[in-house]
């Protein structure tokens, strides 16, 4: 099999073909279930440009939205997690409710506020879809098929890892300029280990990489030397998001587009000990891995300039350590097919 067509890396209009047929109609892993605990709290992020939040309303229920007022259109809560007793839209004062009902709209009309023609119950927040899973936060747009479905051979992977019982205690967000593809068809092989992560090539047993792709999910595992904070898993998932696994603890990140050429990295740490004494080994495994992801950009970013230019045709792809890239481009190429279709 070849590598995609390097237009698909820079192409305005596949960027939205992909944004809406893969960003838009997939569940989001948008991070640790935490912050949604208690009444009020709330994560606020974005997929792949669209605006969303995830809230829990005041009955305990779980809610998200587009984080979109209704009357022209503005950002209602920063992106982040915190905590509300309400939606307060900072351009007019527009208030809604937990539940996304729109509850005051000031100085609107007369001095109650009424106009005619204006029932305020015609005017609440856009519903979208919001699902937990084990300790994390899913939210989807336009999801085309259930969670569960979606994560596939991830649920029998880690039936065996407590996740759920690890603390998130760190966020990272890096940003980079190469297309979320360039990035995902480095994350999907271990091909590159010993040219690009010199440091992590000692630290396993690199002819014991193994890389298996299947229902939604690449799995490469290699035995870690001594001194690994790996576990030796590193797991990714369609569409976009990763799970790695540390001896007592995980890291999880969404690989979210910001454009046809520029991507975040949105990472999170979590641990098994949230003790004062282990906050120094939790300080050093999170910066040894984000050095490891770090050293990815380097490459990604000159890879993209190449398919910028025109001067690359799509080269072979290793039957032994890239087919996760092949499983994921057959995905790109199938969902860009049904696109053109529509
Ligand atoms: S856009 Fe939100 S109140 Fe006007
Ligand atoms: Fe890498």
């Amino acid at each position: 099999m070849r590598n995609l067509d390097p237009r698909l890396y820079t192409d305005p209009a596949t960027f939205a073909a992909e944004r809406a047929r893969i960003f838009w109609s997939s569940w989001q892993m948008i991070g640790p279930a935490a912050p949604l605990a208690e009444p009020g709290g709330y994560i606020a992020t974005e997929i792949a440009g669209a605006k969303v939040l995830a809230i829990r309303d005041h009955d305990g229920g779980l809610r998200a939205f587009r984080n979109v007022c209704r009357h022209r259109g503005a950002r209602l809560l920063e992106e982040g997690t915190g905590h509300c007793r309400m939606i307060r839209c900072q351009y007019h004062n527009w208030v809604y409710d937990l539940s996304g009902a729109l509850i005051r709209a000031p100085w609107f009309g007369d001095r109650e506020g009424r106009a005619e023609g204006f029932d305020m119950a015609d005017w609440p927040l856009e519903p979208l879809s919001v699902e937990l899973w084990r300790g994390l936060a899913f939210v989807a747009i336009r999801p085309v098929q259930p969670l569960a479905e979606q994560l596939g051979a991830l649920v029998p992977e880690i039936a065996d890892e407590p996740i759920e019982t690890f603390h998130p205690v760190a966020e990272r967000r890096l940003v980079f300029d190469a297309n979320w593809k360039t990035y995902t068809d480095n994350f999907v092989e271990g091909y590159h280990i010993p040219g690009i992560h010199p440091g992590f090539f000692q630290a396993i047993d690199f002819e014991a990489f193994e890389t298996v792709a299947r229902d939604n999910l690449v799995r490469m595992t290699a035995p870690p030397r001594e001194g690994l904070f790996y576990k030796g898993k590193w797991l990714w998932m369609w569409p976009n998001w990763t799970l790695s696994l540390f001896g007592g603890g995980m890291n999880t990140s969404r690989i979210n587009p910001l454009g046809p050429g520029r991507t975040e990295l949105i990472y999170h740490f979590y641990f098994a000990d949230t003790s004062g004494a282990a906050a120094e080994a939790r300080a050093d495994t999170i910066a040894r891995n984000i050095a490891v992801v770090e050293e990815d950009f380097g490459i990604c970013i000159e890879t993209q300039k190449n398919y910028e230019t025109g001067g690359y045709a799509p080269g072979p792809l290793s039957p032994r350590h890239e087919q996760g890239v092949a499983w994921f481009q057959n995905r790109i190429r199938e969902a860009l097919e049904q696109a053109a279709a529509e």
